[in-house]
């Protein structure tokens, strides 16, 4: 059974597919008007396993399909990967308009939605996600952008695809450390926006870290919905209402860049930012003690961290100074008001974000 999820942004309005296979990638392409030329961005390993099924359904009806590879790792996501791409895509589409399908993490869907933004001043893309993180997350609302080494996400611009497109199946056979860093973007939707979300995590934390369709055909479409919701209300972040998006971002962030984007996945990072952001929710009077300890209840029972254990607080406070949310050279922080709602807060005393943070960087409980 397909769904199908509308972000609407006027004439740059476009659909999330949640479906069970790449069949229906070819018609709805293909009514969308999209060039018969496509290059498909992804990673070697992906291709070999599930590259059959999205090339062999397109070039079946009458797509001329070429393929670019990039490492699998976040160092992917950087300047250097982009000119690497765009000069391969340049040899490859002489004479072509192209178009180009992200086909893996957030990673690619990044990298790729970036290099379509400025190959031949813009040219459209397709995101086909293969991580639940980015099928929930990164793939939706066209932020693209590559990380520089001391600041994630910090080159880039708003590029919306054309059409994503969810395949829970390929979600099978991701890892299970892929499958827990995905959940943590999907719990901090609950704590966003979704108390019932929440609930469903808490009840079935099992199936979800199981990856069991049954849990995915639920979490995945809940959270399209909001994230669909939330960018066509505010898609260029100047309403405030999709900074809400990064609630655990902001420690979350800083650890990914101090540790040079190796140790921590982003749901990992983001999980321990969760942490954070909870704890200085609740000394900030906003969130009931109760609900912090229902959040890192259930990153535990999820399989994620709860510290980041070796993190040093300067390294993490250094990289923090390049958050995107600093506003008039003050930190902005996205914290809870109790699972379900979140607010944008300016006044965090300093001394406050530094005691919180380094308390989610001891030693001391899980790494
Ligand atoms: N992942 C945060 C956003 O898309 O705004």
């Amino acid at each position: 059974m397909s769904t199908s999820i509308r972000v609407s942004l006027g004439e740059r309005s476009y659909d999330i597919l949640t479906a069970p296979s790449y069949a229906a990638l070819p018609p709805a392409l293909a009514r969308l008007g999209l060039p018969r030329w496509a290059c498909v961005v992804s990673h070697p390993a992906l291709l070999d396993r599930f590259g059959a099924g999205l090339l062999g359904p397109l070039r079946r009806a009458g797509w001329d399909v070429k393929t670019i590879t990039v490492p699998e790792s976040e160092r992917s996501k950087s300047y250097a990967m982009a000119e690497r791409v765009l000069q391969q895509l340049a040899r490859l589409a002489v004479m072509q308009e192209p178009l180009l399908l992200a086909f893996g993490g957030g990673v690619v869907g990044d990298l790729t939605g970036f290099v379509a933004s400025v190959f031949r001043r813009g040219v459209p893309y397709v995101q086909l996600p293969t991580t639940l993180l980015a099928q929930v997350d990164s793939a939706i609302g066209g932020k693209v952008g590559v990380d520089l080494s001391f600041a994630k996400n910090f080159v880039g611009t708003f590029y919306q695809p054309r059409l994503v497109v969810n395949h829970l199946g390929v979600l099978r056979s991701l890892p299970l450390r892929q499958r827990r860093s995905g959940l943590g973007e999907v719990i901090k939707y609950g704590v966003m926006a979704d108390r019932e979300l929440f609930r469903y995590v808490e009840t079935h934390a099992g199936k979800c870290v199981e990856g069991r369709p049954a849990a995915l055909r639920v979490i995945v479409p809940r959270c399209c919905r909001i994230k669909a919701r939330v960018v066509s209300q505010d898609e260029r972040e100047t309403r405030g209402l999709r900074t809400h998006l990064n609630f655990g971002h902001t420690l979350g962030h800083a650890i990914e860049t101090a540790t040079g984007y190796r140790r921590f996945t982003h749901g990992e990072a983001i999980a321990v930012g969760m942490v954070a952001a909870s704890r200085i929710s609740v000394e900030m009077g906003l969130m009931p003690p109760a609900d912090a300890s229902r959040v890192e209840a259930l990153l535990r029972a999820t399989g994620l961290p709860t510290r980041a254990a070796g993190v040093s607080w300067p390294a993490a406070a250094r990289a923090m100074r390049f958050d995107k949310k600093f506003l008039h050279g003050r930190m902005r922080w996205v914290l809870s008001r109790g699972i379900g709602r979140v607010v944008v807060r300016q006044d965090v005393p300093p001394a406050l974000v530094e005691r919180v943070s380094r308390s989610c960087l001891t030693g001391l409980g899980r790494p």
